[in-house]
């Protein structure tokens, strides 16, 4: 090709080029030229791995270039890969905040690089709004508070609890708590008498209940276990029945998540209640971004995603159709 019909060719490219653009309006459209790092907590829970599972899947479907740090649960690793990522120059990032605190710096520096970041599924604590565009999460303490009623009512307001939390300073082990106490503080004979954190696992849930069993003399007057989440309360099920102990019967369990698992010790009849954490957090946030990069649409500071009550009665359906999404 000679130099004047390179250039030729290369201007008619140009042109096609901004005939084309013009057709380009849709969000999925536009994503697809994005590039966002993911800094993810890691894999404490099968509610986490789907989180990141779908993740993927959203991100693929709208052409999204995802890029997936595990932070392995620790703070520093997550600072590191922000860091990272605002030195490649990603249109975006997403943070899954293990702890609430100590974010302030490393979001300002995001927010010096111009670089829109959003938090999926834990909030941060900081007296500045504006180091993040937007958070895709539940509302945590409505999530403990739907928990707590639902036993207030099951057990007719009388009930020695005991609670297995999250991961200490995390938002959702502190909201959870706050929504659960709420629900119950109307109840003078429902009392939490032991409490202490499994951090998330199902191997922290089972050992910590071990302990509880062990210093109630076999579970003597334990009435319900409350758990931060659905991991957590499988390993305490698990911890249960090696106790001789029947869950969900002699026991009452409530938790958080509405993973598979779940459904599946609900339908056995080993569990009792679930509340359901969507693991799709990744695709509202993927809208929220490319409407914010296609036009400056700035979305809500909160997108909150719903928290729905799931009981014994239709867990073996929800078992058959969730089984293959996570
Ligand atoms: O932040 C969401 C919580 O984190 C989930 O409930 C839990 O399973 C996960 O580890």
């Amino acid at each position: 090709m000679t130099f004047k019909r390179l250039t030729k060719f290369i201007a008619a490219g140009a042109l096609a080029a901004t005939v084309a653009v013009p057709f380009m309006t849709s969000a999925a459209a536009r994503a697809d030229s994005l590039t966002i790092g993911f800094s993810q907590i890691g894999s404490e829970s099968g509610w986490r791995a789907a989180e990141t599972k779908v993740a993927k899947i959203e991100a693929e479907k709208r052409g999204i270039n995802l890029k997936i740090a595990d932070a392995q649960q620790k703070q520093e690793n997550q600072i590191k890969a922000i860091r990272s990522f605002i030195a490649q120059g990603v249109d975006a990032i997403f943070l899954a905040p293990v702890v609430a605190t100590g974010w302030d710096t490393v979001l300002g520096e995001a927010k010096q690089a111009n670089i829109p970041v959003v938090l999926l599924d834990r909030n941060i604590d900081t007296k500045d709004d504006g180091l993040y565009l937007t958070a895709v999460t539940s509302d945590q303490v409505y999530e403990g508070k739907v928990a707590g009623e639902w036993l207030a009512k099951q057990t007719g307001g009388k009930c020695a609890i005991v609670e297995l939390q999250g991961t200490v300073g995390s938002s959702p082990a502190i909201n959870r708590k706050k929504g659960f106490e709420e629900a119950i503080s109307s109840h003078p004979d429902m009392k939490i008498t032991r409490s202490q954190s499994g951090d998330f696992t199902r191997a922290g849930g089972k050992e910590v209940m071990e302990s509880f069993i062990k210093a109630t003399d076999g579970g003597k007057g334990i009435c319900a276990v409350y758990a931060h989440n659905d991991d957590m309360m499988i390993g305490a099920i698990q911890a249960m029945k090696e106790a001789g102990l029947k869950p969900g019967k002699d026991i009452l369990t409530v938790s958080i998540d509405s993973v598979p698992d779940m459904f599946k010790a609900m339908a056995d009849g080993d569990a009792d209640a679930t509340v359901e954490l969507s693991p799709n957090m990744a695709g509202p946030a993927y809208d929220a971004i490319a409407a914010f990069k296609k036009d400056g649409t700035v979305p809500k500071k909160w997108i909150q995603t719903p928290s729905t009550l799931y009981l014994p009665d239709t867990a073996a359906a929800e078992y058959a159709k969730r089984k293959d999404m996570y």
